[in-house]
């Protein structure tokens, strides 16, 4: 038997990222912390593993590792699908969904209207309601709530605004085709007023989709607060097809002015790596943060996939896992403000230490090793390298040595490479088979990368986090080597760790 006849689709199944039961998913949707449970979420189609029949689908966890899969929470009916929005705790009942003593979690989600309810064609926002925690919802018989008569406005994403401005809700959303975030105002999350919009700005190679807006300290000094806006955009990302960009600025509680933009109106493609990009792999898209997440941290999850070709990745009886959950914080590089990004979770409670590798000071010239004893399907990989004379070094996961995904560093061209076009099953679409790349400097001489490996999909986090790469593979159940190499010369590893998970 060939590797390859050991795959079976549920091979594929992830162990450490949420996927549906036997469905399609694609955005999260509604990411909140909400009475101890971190609710994920996400559009659905509950009847085929491929897009259609948009609804609410819904999971919970405690531990942002282990998810457990809930009835459909909104779903599509004869007038309207259930397009992608936030959940807001109402606190203080602003909406009166709810009562003092029993305030509302408020869902405000995109009704793209169907024929035949009145309002054919149009994008608006409309409001569901929650007063049993997030596990059933009423649809508000008012909706939609905000209307502009378009076809292309969604992705509401609506946060408690309390600053020099006053108090209040505030909503981002796309007009999508225009490339502009527009911001709204509400007491009330029923009445809303327009405050400002933003763009055209930096990539406008695709539609422009599910924005969020946040608030973060710089270095972590609370005295220095800058605000984040994400944008997610299709197509038009770095490598190809779907992608998230952001933009740091301030927000005076009605107009967002960025300190990142390169490029106003449209899209200078020569100039995509000056951008700010939320992640430089194919599959990290409509990445959106949590409501509430304890301790003020700003936690996104990202829909692991890219519409290039989405619909044709060979999984099933589900199709497209989330991203692991990561915090994403804000630091001052070289005078510039970047993102900074770490998985979230207690590893630990899913690591086999019995298993545990580790390989000391190693230098390899114009070679491939592979590990003994480091093999696995579920892994993260810590490793440090300092470049010599090679052109490339880097491993070769989930594979044998020879075939495999490569994650490597090209020194002198200054990039992060994953190459996939021998990392398994490739061929249900020509634009999968890919060697992609980021922009990656030396820190202290080196680079450092921590890399999580699943069942499909391999998400690196370089240098600690300043640069990251997801990307979806769907290696053979057999294929579980892992090797390190360099070509055209020299690399050592300075130290490289392996943690085994069930
Ligand atoms: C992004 C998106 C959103 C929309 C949803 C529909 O992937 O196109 O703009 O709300 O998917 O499923």
């Amino acid at each position: 038997m060939t590797a390859a006849t050991a795959t079976t689709a549920e091979t594929f199944r992830p162990a450490l990222h949420y996927a549906a039961r036997n469905t399609w998913l694609n955005d999260p949707n509604g990411l909140i912390f909400h009475e101890g449970v971190y609710h994920l979420y996400y559009q659905n189609n509950p009847l085929d593993k491929v897009w259609g029949n948009m609804s609410w689908g819904h999971a919970t966890s405690t531990d942002l590792l282990t998810w457990t899969e809930h009835p459909v929470a909104i779903s599509c009916d004869e007038n309207e699908d259930i397009f992608s929005g936030s959940i807001v705790y109402d606190r203080s009942n602003t909406s009166g969904f709810g009562t003092e003593a029993v305030p509302p979690l408020v869902a405000i989600y995109t009704s793209a209207f169907k024929p035949g309810s009145g309002h054919e064609g149009v994008q608006a926002q409309s409001l569901a309601y929650s007063l049993d925690g997030g596990y059933t919802w009423t649809k508000h018989t008012g909706s939609p709530v905000l209307d502009r008569h378009s076809a292309e406005f969604r992705d509401p994403k609506v946060i408690k605004y309390d600053g020099g401005a006053g108090t209040y809700w505030v909503m981002v959303a796309v007009e999508a085709k225009d490339f502009q975030v527009v911001l709204y105002k509400s007491d009330d999350l029923k009445n809303w007023e327009l405050l400002s919009t933003f763009g055209p700005a930096n990539a406008t190679g695709g539609v422009w989709e599910c924005p969020d807006l946040f608030q973060l300290p710089v270095d972590g000094d609370p005295e220095d607060l800058k605000w984040v806006l994400t944008v997610n955009l299709n197509p038009g990302g770095p490598n190809s097809g779907s992608a998230g960009q952001y933009f740091v600025g301030d927000f005076d509680g009605t107009t967002f002015t960025s300190a990142t933009t390169v490029t106003e109106g449209q899209q200078d493609p020569s100039r995509l790596a000056e951008y700010q990009w939320l992640d430089w792999g194919r599959d990290y898209y409509a990445a959106v943060s949590f409501s509430d997440a304890p301790d003020n941290r700003r936690l996104m999850i990202a829909w692991m996939n890219n519409w290039e070709y989405a619909q044709r990745i060979p999984t099933s009886p589900w199709r497209s896992p989330m991203s692991l959950a990561r915090e994403v914080t804000l630091a001052a590089v070289d005078g510039n403000l970047r993102l900074v990004q770490q998985p979230v979770g207690d590893w630990s409670t899913r690591a086999d230490s019995s298993r545990d590798f580790s390989l000391s000071r190693t230098t390899i010239s114009d070679a491939v090793q592979l590990l003994d004893g480091a093999a696995g399907a579920v892994q993260r990989i810590e490793v440090t390298f300092t470049p010599g004379t090679a052109g490339e070094f880097g491993l070769i996961l989930r594979g044998d040595g020879v075939v495999g995904t490569r994650v490597a560093v090209r020194p002198e061209e200054g990039f992060l490479v994953i190459d996939r076009r021998q990392s398994g099953q490739t061929d249900f679409h020509e634009s999968f088979p890919s060697i992609d790349t980021a922009p990656v400097s030396t820190k202290n001489g080196s680079y450092q990368l921590t890399i999580f490996v699943d069942h499909c999909s391999v998400e690196v986090f370089a240098q600690g986090g300043h640069v990251t790469m997801t990307e979806l593979i769907f290696p053979a159940e057999t294929s579980t080597g892992l090797a390190v190499y360099a070509t055209g010369g020299s690399a050592t590893i300075n130290r490289l760790q392996v943690t085994q998970f069930a």
